[in-house]
Formats: C-alpha cells, sequence, structure tokens
C-alpha cells in the first residue's frame, strides 16, 4: 500500500526521514511531498534516497512558470493513487490551510483532492500549539476526519518546555496502519445510520423538539461512508451538510422516520440509531396558528418505538445499535434499554456532563452489550463514530484480526476501558 508523507516546514521536518523508515518497515510504498519551507530544513535528497522515488517539491518547475516536469496534474494524480496522506511534522501553518481549504502549494491542494485517509502529526512552539486558532483548526480537522496523533510534551527545539514536540514514529505509524486496515473493512456492509432530532407539531409554526444537532449521526454516517459502506442516513433536521456519497432520506416526525426506516430495513446490514426521537406527540394538531389566549394545555400520546421494532423486523444477521441519553444513573437506565429494545448494543450518552454529548463537537460513550461495558473517552465525533464502527464490527466478527489490529492501535492513543 502507497503512503505519501508530506513533510510541512518545522525544525522536526528531519525527524520525518526517521518516520519514512518507520513506514517502509512495515512494508508499505513510501513517496515523499515537501513544502517549501521544509526544504529549508532538509534536502528532498534525503527522502529521495531512502524511499527510492522522485521528492514533490512543489506545483510548478524550478522556472515558476510551468507546471512541474511529470504532470500538471501531479498533486490530482499522487492524491487518487495514495492510500493514507499523513503530514508530520504538520505545522500551526499548514493545519490552518488545511481547516480553511486554502490550496496553495502542492500538499495542501493534495490534500483537498484526496479520499484517502488523512492523518497529521503536528509539531510546533507550545504557545502556537495552545492558541486557539491551532487549537480550533484542529477541531475543524478532526470533525471533518482527519486523523490526529497529537504532540507529546518535553523540551522544543524554541527553548520552550511543553506540549508541541512531533510525537514519537510508534504512535504514527499505528495511526497510519489503523487508517489503512479501517478502510475498506466495511465495503460488505450497508450501514442505516438515523440523526437529528425529529420534530413533532403543535401547529403549522410550532413544534415539540429536542436538543440533537445530527453531529453524532452524520459522523457516523461519514465515518462507515469512508470505510467502504453503503450508507443510508435517515435524518431529522439539522443545520448540517451531508456527508458526501451517503444516501439522504429526510424527514421530520416520530412517524415519518419510523416508516423510513422500516421501509428501508431489508437492505441493512447494520442499523444504527443515533437519532433522539420523540418519545410523545400532541395527540391533536392545530390547522392554524394556536392564538396566545390564558394558559394551554396539550393532551400528548407515545410515539412507537421504533428501535424495538427493528430488532423485532430485522433480516437475521442484522446488527442492530441503539444509543440512550441519559441524565442519571445512566449505566442502570442504559442497561434496562439494552435488555427491554433487545438490541445487540446501547451507546450509552450520559448527556448531564458538560461539554459532550447534544449539540457539542465531542462526545463521551459507553458501548454496552449484554455481557460487556466499554468506555470510549472523550475525543471529537468523527473519531468517536469510528471506535463505535470497530465495536460493532467486532460484535460481528468476535476474531476480526483487522479490526482487533485496529482496535489495539486505536487504543494506544485513547484508551477504551472494558469492564
Ligand atoms: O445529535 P447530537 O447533537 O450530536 O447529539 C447526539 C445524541 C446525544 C442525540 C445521540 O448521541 C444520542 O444519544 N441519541 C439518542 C437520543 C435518544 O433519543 O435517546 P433515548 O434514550 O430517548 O432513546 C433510546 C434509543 O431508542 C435511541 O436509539 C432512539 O433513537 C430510539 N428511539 C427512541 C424513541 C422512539 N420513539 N423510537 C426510537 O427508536
Amino acid at each position: 500500500m502507497k503512503v505519501t508523507v508530506g513533510v510541512s516546514g518545522g525544525v522536526a521536518a528531519y525527524k520525518a526521514a526517521e518516520l519514512v523508515r518507520a513506514l517502509q518497515q512495515q512494508a508499505l510504498d513510501v513517496h515523499v511531498a515537501m513544502t517549501q519551507a521544509a526544504q529549508q530544513f532538509v534536502r528532498p535528497l534525503t527522502f529521495a534516497a531512502l524511499t527510492g522515488h522522485r521528492v514533490i517539491t512543489g506545483l510548478w518547475d524550478s522556472d515558476g512558470a510551468t507546471p512541474n516536469a511529470a504532470s500538471s496534474i501531479e498533486h490530482i494524480a499522487e492524491a487518487q493513487s495514495c492510500d493514507a496522506l499523513l503530514i508530520a511534522p504538520a505545522t500551526a501553518d499548514i493545519l490552518a490551510k488545511m481547516a480553511h481549504g486554502i490550496a496553495d502549494d502542492f500538499l495542501t491542494t493534495m490534500y483537498l483532492a484526496t479520499a484517502a485517509p488523512v492523518i497529521v502529526a503536528p509539531a510546533m512552539n507550545v504557545q502556537m500549539w495552545e492558541h486557539p486558532a491551532t487549537q480550533t483548526n484542529i477541531a475543524t480537522l478532526q470533525a471533518r476526519g482527519v486523523r490526529l496523533v497529537p504532540p507529546e510534551s518535553g523540551y522544543l527545539a524554541c527553548g520552550m518546555t511543553g506540549s508541541g514536540r512531533l510525537a514519537e514514529s510508534d504512535p504514527i505509524v499505528r495511526a497510519v496502519l489503523e487508517a489503512l486496515h479501517r478502510r475498506h473493512d466495511l465495503a460488505q456492509e450497508t450501514v442505516l445510520v438515523t440523526a437529528g432530532g425529529t420534530r413533532e407539531p403543535i401547529d403549522p409554526v410550532r413544534y415539540i423538539g429536542n436538543r440533537s444537532s445530527g453531529k453524532m449521526g452524520y459522523a457516523l454516517a461519514e465515518a462507515a461512508r469512508q470505510r467502504g459502506a453503503r450508507v443510508l442516513l435517515i435524518s431529522a433536521p439539522t443545520q448540517l451538510q451531508p456527508p458526501a456519497g451517503c444516501e439522504m432520506i429526510p424527514v421530520m416526525t416520530a412517524d415519518e422516520m419510523r416508516a423510513a426506516v422500516l421501509h428501508h430495513l431489508s437492505q441493512a446490514t447494520l442499523v444504527i440509531k443515533a437519532a433522539a426521537v420523540a418519545d410523545f406527540r400532541p395527540r391533536i394538531q392545530a390547522d392554524q396558528k394556536i392564538k396566545r389566549s390564558g394558559p394551554l394545555t396539550l393532551e400528548l400520546e407515545p410515539t412507537q418505538d421504533i428501535l424495538a421494532e427493528v430488532v423485532q423486523r430485522r433480516n437475521p444477521g442484522t446488527l442492530v445499535i441503539g444509543f440512550a441519553a441519559e441524565t442519571n444513573q445512566p449505566l442502570k437506565h442504559g442497561r434496562g434499554k439494552l435488555e427491554r429494545k433487545g438490541a445487540d448494543a446501547i451507546v450509552l450518552n450520559d448527556v448531564s456532563r458538560e461539554g459532550i454529548g447534544f449539540e457539542s463537537d465531542r462526545n463521551a460513550v459507553t458501548f454496552l452489550t449484554p455481557s460487556t461495558a466499554i468506555d470510549l473517552p472523550e475525543m471529537s465525533k468523527r473519531a468517536l463514530a469510528d471506535r463505535i464502527l470497530d465495536e460493532a464490527l467486532m460484535l460481528r466478527h468476535p476474531r476480526n484480526v483487522l479490526s482487533e489490529v485496529a482496535a489495539n492501535a486505536a487504543t494506544s492513543h485513547t484508551p477504551a476501558h472494558r469492564h
């Protein structure tokens, strides 16, 4: 498999040589692209000698006027032919460009053009790393599926001590292997994901809703798609762009969601119900806007439990994973839901915790099965989506070697606690 290592311009650029070697020891075909600034720190010849391949140093020939010798669309060819793009070291500058879609050199242009998994290993001064601009850019990239190997703490080239030193080769190589293993592991699956919060009309202008933004469900849909699955995304209203390549089925109410889920259920091999579905709806919906005239009593009736129905009506072999949003005694209530609804697993969200759950870009959950409880610690929803899919695959293939390798690699960054 081919990995392109993008080297951007920081002192740690020299460490990329060791990284290239470590990747080659995993039998990977390593190619290198360097930014202009990186070439101030290390000569391209070093990487050419290590890899046996021409090092890509820019979009243009040395005359600065014509596209470089190999091809005028070399960045597209490289973007399409690589199985993973690793940017190490990644400077604050290249992270900012990636987060904002600026494509003004080979590497940033290739990043926009590739569908391969992208891994970044930042290295910079501690204050640059901790600056809100850099942290916001990192969060943006993670939300889009870029994998982060965080910098380590220690003595930095700038003379300061703190976080910002390029991670060791081992965790970076593991992250690349993990991304490669996950790349096609859902190719045989049709994944049906529900997302967002349903709306139950009171009258033509008002509804009963909830705080779900759809971010968790969309992250799951995107992750499954990027791992090769066909994805049916049944979504209540959200402010989000549908992930590329997913088949979108928009719905509004719990009833509409139920109809859409049951209609597509026979095609699904894996169902993930991340949507926050109304448990009650107004018994009567007013035809006209209700006028303000004293107190108003709404009579509510229960909606149907889609998850429980899906469990009953699924094809043999179809895995069903529900979510549970809890505010007190989460484990007890989560286990209760798992048993009552009969799902294969429940992803338990303690939505009383600040900074995770509803609306946030981050989440922390417990993956509950009848016999296990696996804590997946706080991380971006996009990274968590991959971990949830890893656990789902484990249910299907408990001895699937690739999944285990991927899970072990993932564990080295953000350990899962199994109990
Ligand atoms: O969308 P975000 O802002 O990213 O937030 C993510 C989230 C917190 C919404 C999500 O991670 C989550 O927890 N979703 C489930 C919320 C929920 O409705 O939980 P519940 O405990 O009420 O429902 C349990 C399960 O039954 C869920 O899978 C739900 O989809 C399903 N259900 C509920 C009611 C119903 N009538 N039919 C259902 O199928």
